[in-house]
């Protein structure tokens, strides 16, 4: 049996001693709630890939407490992480370093490089604080969606782990962007609420991987993730929410207030007011939905900031699957 636990001092100091142990812990951040384990100890480590069923080519992230740990971690860091650091950490980014020799083969899936991140929550900071840096994915099973709230850790890894602590929602709610040092030019591995345009500000130009990565730099993003467990799709307009609940059995649409309400006689769920609100709100509404509809229909977000990034989880989530529906493409 797995428990969850509020987050007392004395709650986070029974976590800190099970990871200190070699076990592993359920823990809040903003972004996405982790798995984590001790990121100097192998075996705690290994149980990580074996608790989530995770390929092992897919490195970890190491979370540390404050900008001065990062030294813990990794070797030759550019002025330019600390730039970052001053403005973005804690927060959701990660930064991709060249490794110290201590951190474990198994934490960076036996590359050279390791991705660092200061989460932006309290609980998770006290408990590196009393414990060490920690190694971490999303705590969901590998492929599901990204756990939001400590139940949905729960839902994934009830028996497998003794204790989840419990930090409320998640209020980012998608991970963190991940940004690759390690090379001459500055490269967005993964986007998310710590934008292009965000990082420009402070870098100057960076560059975006874009598609599928084949290469080494980083296994990770080969692999299919976020996805419910119910087919899914986008749409662009209200109507092609229409057309395509007409077609489908038990579907729900999931889009903003203004959007949603406008399909007052279909079965749907707000993501709020805002794109923030709709970040902050889309994994837990996937989780529901596929839970109790057998097909998920989703409103595409338009725009260039946080929007790109959440675009990019909802499009692996629907397997690429956008309606076009009748629409002449040419008008
Ligand atoms: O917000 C987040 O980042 C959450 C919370 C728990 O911190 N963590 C998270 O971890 O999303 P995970 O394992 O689900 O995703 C980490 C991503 C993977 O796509 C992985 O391939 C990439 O970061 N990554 C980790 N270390 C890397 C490295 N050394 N080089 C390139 N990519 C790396
Ligand atoms: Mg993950």
């Amino acid at each position: 049996m797995t428990k969850i636990l509020q987050p007392t001092q004395k709650n986070i100091k029974i976590c800190s001693n099970e990871i200190l142990k070699g076990e592993l812990v359920g823990f809040p951040t903003e972004t996405v709630y982790g798995l984590g384990a001790d990121a100097f100890n192998t075996s705690a480590v290994e149980k990580i890939f074996k608790v989530k069923g995770r390929p092992q080519d897919n490195p970890l992230i190491v979370h540390i407490g404050e900008i001065s740990q990062i030294k813990e971690v990794a070797i030759d860091i550019p002025q330019v992480a600390y730039k970052l650091a001053e403005i973005y950490m804690p927060g959701s980014l990660t930064l991709v370093l060249k490794k110290k020799d201590s951190v474990p083969d198994v934490v960076t899936a036996g590359g050279n490089t390791v991705g660092v991140r200061i989460p932006n929550n309290n609980i998770a900071r006290k408990l590196i604080e009393l414990s060490c840096p920690i190694a971490a994915p999303s705590a969901n099973i590998s492929k599901h969606i990204s756990p939001t709230t400590a139940e949905h850790v729960l839902d994934d890894l009830n028996g497998k782990i003794k204790y989840i602590l419990d930090g409320g929602k998640c209020n980012c709610g998608i991970e963190s962007t991940v940004l690759d040092l390690s090379s001459n030019t500055p490269t967005i591995l993964r986007p998310g609420a710590v934008t292009k345009y965000m990082i420009e500000k402070i870098l100057g130009e960076v560059d975006e991987m874009h598609g599928e990565v084949k290469i080494a730099k980083s296994p990770g993003m080969k692999y299919k993730h976020y996805a419910p467990k119910v087919d899914s799709i986008l749409v662009e307009t209200v109507q092609d929410a229409k057309d395509v609940y007409a077609k489908k059995g038990k579907a729900i649409v999931l889009g903003l207030k203004s959007f949603v309400e406008q399909l007052r006689t279909l079965s749907t769920y707000s993501l709020g007011e805002t794109s923030k609100e709709y970040m902050e709100n889309i994994y837990s509404a996937l989780r529901y939905a596929e839970k109790k509809y057998e097909y998920i229909i989703i409103q595409k977000l338009e725009g260039d900031g946080i929007e790109k990034s959440i675009m990019n989880r909802v499009e692996k989530a629907t397997n690429y699957n956008m309606y076009i529906g009748e629409r002449n493409e040419c008008n």
